[in-house]
């Protein structure tokens, strides 16, 4: 197996702020009641006739001037996603035709919600590894506006769009890129959070959508405990596995839920928050768009340099979780 390497990132998010104070025009919250639970100011929202797909190629046409790759030479596509353009045919196929990727790539979607661009990035990898693919294209990317329920305030203020990419190849040298992903699944939790109808199981009705059952239902003091511990046990686990002390970490790049979580984590790896990378004030949960928005904002603040050694790590619907360590 070789190793795999990121070559760039590249993100984007819709021009539309949408406040916390906007919300409480529509729903009956408070700025501070959202700040305080959560962390999250204010969010993105895609504009209308904006498709997932749409900010997918935003954000991946921005990670391949920053990797000097080519769309032609992108032989592996995965877009990591919850909300694709349509159900049919994978949202990486209309990416494919937007960026000019060629027609002997490898095209398709990942849906591990939140954990989306962590279950990429460890599928590429192995892919990359397996000496069959030499540039890939992996982007997270939501347009969770288009399906959360705007009459509940217990899950719509907490959601927004947005997408982040990045460009992977072979690594020319060992010591530096991708060093090994641990991921994980609680199938017997999925019903603490998913969208009850407008699947094979339940097709969308008349009624079920008056009842707004297509839209995201979630059991959220649940999901919090759950996604702590396994947020934990995901960073714990890769560390020991590869012989890493937490304070050897430069920069912890977390899933953007709730800043609650994050900090939770600090305390229980013992890194103080400065080695945490946080942007949920100014996103809120964007899924699947959440972790490689913040690792592109993070590179392009300086906040990661040469040599660091990075955490990402992840929780959403599922309920997936996972962890990832990178060297730049
Ligand atoms: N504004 C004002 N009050 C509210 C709001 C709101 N937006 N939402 C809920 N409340 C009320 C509740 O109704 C409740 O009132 P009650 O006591 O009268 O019944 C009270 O506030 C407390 O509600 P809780 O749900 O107990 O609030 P909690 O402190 O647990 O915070 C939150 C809720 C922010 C959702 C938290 O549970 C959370 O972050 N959960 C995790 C979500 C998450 O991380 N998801 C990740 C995966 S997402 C994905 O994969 C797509």
């Amino acid at each position: 197996m070789s190793s795999t390497v990121i070559l760039g990132t590249g993100s984007y998010a819709p021009e539309r702020i949408l406040t916390n104070d906007d919300l409480a025009h529509t729903v009956e919250t408070s700025d501070e009641w959202i700040r305080t639970r959560t962390g999250i100011r204010e969010r993105r929202i895609a504009a209308p006739g904006e498709s997932t797909s749409d900010m997918a190629v935003h954000a991946a046409r921005r990670a391949l001037v920053d990797a000097g790759v080519n769309p032609a030479e992108i032989d592996l596509l995965i877009v990591a996603t919850i909300t694709p353009d349509l159900p049919m045919p994978a949202c990486a196929c209309l990416v494919q035709a937007k960026l000019g990727v060629p027609s002997t790539a490898a095209c398709f979607d990942l849906n591990a919600a939140c954990s989306g661009f962590v279950f990429a990035l460890d599928t590429a990898a192995a892919m990359i590894g397996s000496g069959r693919y030499r540039r890939a294209l992996i982007i997270g990317a939501e347009k969770l506006s288009a399906i959360v329920d705007w009459q509940d305030r217990t899950t719509c203020v907490l959601f927004g769009d947005g997408a982040g990419a990045a460009v992977l190849a072979p690594s020319p040298g060992a010591g530096r890129g991708f060093i090994g992903a641990q991921l994980g699944t609680l199938g017997e939790s999925a019903d603490l959070l998913f969208i009850p109808r407008g699947g094979s199981s339940a097709p969308s009705t008349a009624e079920s959508i008056a009842a707004r059952d297509h839209c995201i239902r979630m059991k959220g003091k649940e999901v919090f405990k759950l996604a702590v511990r396994a947020m934990d046990d995901a960073a714990r686990e890769i560390l020991e596995h590869h012989h890493v002390r937490p304070d050897q970490i430069a920069l912890v790049i977390p899933h953007q839920a709730n800043l609650r979580i994050i900090e939770a984590i600090s305390e229980y790896l013992e890194l103080p928050m400065d080695r945490f990378f946080v942007n949920v004030d100014r996103y809120g949960n964007t899924s699947a768009a959440s972790i490689p928005l913040a690792l592109d904002e993070a590179r392009r603040a300086g906040r990661i340099r040469p040599g660091d050694l990075t955490l990402l790590v992840s929780f959403g619907a599922g309920l997936t979780y996972g962890s990832a360590l990178v060297r730049w």
